[in-house]
């Protein structure tokens, strides 16, 4: 490093607030400060402002509706459709040419659909939808990987008013067939497969493994994606996406009147029991909130190029890769394959060669890229950003700056945005264009969001102290309820810090976090049985119901240990079972287990054999304790255990 490096280092290293830059204020889509207070003032009608980044058929009678709280209606009789505001209006407005998706394919092949040719193939791929039966309100899968066929799918359900519910294609065959009976899911949208690292790898086996435990019929469509690199056969009930296409060539379908609150898309995530949630989001609510935030938050405009490095397959990917990048007319990147392919630079390339304005991207990839070395994006002309994101975890102060240093060259600020599955957008963040920023607090709740720290009894915690995150007020992108269990999305979310007698709603994320004097929250983690590996969200009950499937486990914890590079990393305590012993062929069939049911996401950092789980009295596995164990963290008191003598065993074992 050179002696000028190393003093900008320390500069940083030092520095704990940052002001966003004069030239991004300047043009900031939202930068006057008064925007907070204008908003508490005008609550809820303030947002409007939201409802007022779409168009509508028939207007909205009332912005809120609370007289069935938690379950509260947005918008109500408001009517519109999601694809018309994503394609149709910007096409009418003279945006026929402009870029809407620039894909980048893992082998350096590229192909760009402007808007005209993204609303031409969302229409034949409808009309081609419809054709196979799918009706307003069935709920139509898709297990695809990054090509554009997955976003032009959802779009074209979402025109004919077909909820999607999209199944990450990282996820097992069991994870599919999980999610579609779940749904009663009859249509699936796949692929034949994709590549990764250059290898084309089998992705139709897997979907068919899945059909195989679906349990009504179905219908399916495949992409190929493969061409000849791989040799497969449809099976029954199976068409080719290609051949749809041509037979529809040139047809339209009038995209379907939607009501505000009709269902847009349900997404599975993990939560507190094993089995996955459906988040339901709606039309109006969901559409407006996706829009809004890319509009304030990543201050998209629509002769910006974008570039959001999620996978579509989660809520980050639906949010700002597809609705609402695309609701505002903008020009949006997707990129198919990983970022060390062909080299560690692939980034870096992408951003330069599109010149993207934005960039949101994950602190798991941004610890990644420290570790790989500044010479990477040395080599690019990154010029062209004017605005940094991060979303999925907490991002640490070193790496912030870093990404703050590095790729944003000390002119671009950086919204650290919290938010869900669950809440549709982003909730907490700083605005760009008007606060500064603190590395590692995510900063202040956004206008009209009452996020506020709490203690056990609700009430708030004094500065600096730590306690659980609740939102006080509703919003509109907030979810619905759980698809068909509107108990559980009570009990979830609402029944912890409510008092429903007083008809007072607080939402519980089930986050970790503390307050400082002036607002910012900085969002410590989950408090649930969740773990977060790579900022992707895993249900540690999912992964121990797989590891105590296994023949010869008669016990297993799941807990998520700190790892440097994912954040969370996945381990297992496993007690074997009588007659069996905790070697390598018992751990390749937990990992086994782990992976069929999940996807090699959760694959385990390390399984820990032993012969007792550390426990309290009253019999309860201490997994806290577990966690600080993983994590090489000191140890409180093991005095309340039933069995401390344990606790050394498993030590050693995870150090060794
Ligand atoms: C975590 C992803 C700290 C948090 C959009 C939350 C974060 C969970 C941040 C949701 C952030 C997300 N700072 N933690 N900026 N963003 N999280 O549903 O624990 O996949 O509850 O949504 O990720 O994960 P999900």
């Amino acid at each position: 490093m050179s002696q000028e490096d190393a003093e900008l280092e320390a500069r940083l290293e030092e520095q704990e607030t940052f002001e966003p830059p004069e030239s991004f204020v300047e043009q900031a889509n939202v930068s006057d400060p008064g925007i907070y207070e204008e908003f508490e003032e005008n609550w809820p009608e303030c947002w409007e402002r939201a409802a007022e980044c779409l168009d509508w058929e028939e207007p909205y009678e009332e912005v809120l509706d609370e007289s069935a709280a938690p379950t509260y209606r947005w918008f109500t009789d408001g009517k519109l459709n999601a694809s018309y505001n994503c394609l149709d209006r910007h096409v009418e407005d003279g945006a026929k040419n402009r870029a809407a998706i620039k894909w980048e394919g893992e082998l350096g092949e590229t192909r760009t659909y402007t808007y005209g040719d993204l609303l031409t193939e969302v229409d034949e791929f409808a009309a081609a939808l419809r054709d196979l039966g799918v009706e307003e309100d069935d709920v139509v899968t898709m297990y695809m990987p990054m090509i554009p066929e997955l976003p032009i799918a959802m779009l074209a359900c979402a025109r004919i008013g077909a909820p999607h519910s999209v199944v990450f294609a990282g996820f097992s065959a069991d994870a599919l067939a999980t999610r579609m009976n779940a749904a009663d899911s009859e249509y699936l949208v796949t692929c034949d497969g994709y590549y990764r690292r250059g290898d084309a790898l089998d992705h139709i086996s897997k979907a068919n493994e899945g059909l195989d435990d679906v349990d009504h019929e179905t219908e399916t469509v495949v992409v190929d994606r493969l061409g000849d690199d791989l040799e497969h056969s449809l099976a029954e009930r199976q068409q080719g996406y290609g051949e749809l296409i041509e037979e529809h060539a040139g047809e339209t379908v009038e995209p379907v009147t939607r009501d505000a609150e009709d269902m847009l898309f349900l997404m599975y995530t993990s939560g507190t029991t094993g089995k996955p949630k459906g988040v339901k989001h709606t039309t109006g609510g969901y559409l407006s909130y996706a829009a809004w935030t890319s509009h304030s938050v990543l201050d998209l405009e629509p002769e910006d190029t974008y570039w959001c490095s999620a996978d579509i397959g989660w809520i980050t990917g639906h949010s700002y890769i597809l609705y609402g990048p695309l609701s505002l007319g903008t020009t949006t990147v997707m990129y198919e394959g990983t970022p060390d392919y062909p080299d560690k630079d692939r980034f870096w390339e992408i951003l330069e060669k599109n010149r993207v304005d934005v960039f949101y991207t994950a602190p798991t990839a941004i610890r990644a890229f420290m570790k790989w070395g500044t010479e990477y994006p040395e080599r690019y002309d990154l010029s062209s950003l004017r605005l940094l994101g991060t979303v999925g975890e907490p991002i640490n102060p070193r790496a912030w700056k870093w990404y703050y240093e590095h790729i944003g060259n000390e002119e671009c600020p950086i919204v650290d945005t919290w938010w869900q599955t669950e809440t549709g957008g982003h909730m907490i963040t700083t605005l760009p264009g008007i606060a500064e920023m603190k590395p590692g607090s995510a900063g202040p709740g956004l206008p009209g969001i009452d996020a506020t720290v709490v203690d056990t009894t609700g009430e708030e915690v004094d500065a600096g102290k730590a306690g659980y995150l609740t939102v006080q007020k509703p919003w509109p992108g907030m979810l619905r309820t759980l698809y068909r269990n509107d108990d559980r999305f009570v009990a979830e979310y609402w029944e912890e810090y409510s008092d429903p007698d007083a008809d007072d709603w607080v939402y519980f994320p089930e986050d970790g976090a503390k307050i400082d004097d002036d607002g910012y929250i900085t969002v410590l983690g989950r408090v649930d049985d969740v773990v977060n590996v790579s900022g992707h969200r895993l249900g540690t009950m999912e992964i121990e119901s797989a590891a105590v499937g296994v023949e010869g486990v008669a016990e297993a914890a799941v807990v998520g240990g700190d790892h440097d590079i994912k954040g969370e990393a996945v381990y297992v305590y496993a007690i074997p079972e009588d007659g069996y012993e905790g070697g390598e062929t018992l751990e390749e069939a937990v990992v086994d287990s782990i992976v069929d049911s999940i996807g090699p996401i959760a694959k385990p950092e390390e399984i820990i054999f032993t012969p007792e789980l550390p426990k309290t009295r009253s019999g309860k596995i201490m997994r806290r304790l577990l966690e600080d164990i993983a994590s090489g963290n000191e140890l409180g008191t093991t005095s309340t255990l039933r069995n401390p003598e344990v606790v050394d065993e498993i030590q050693q074992q995870v150090q060794e």
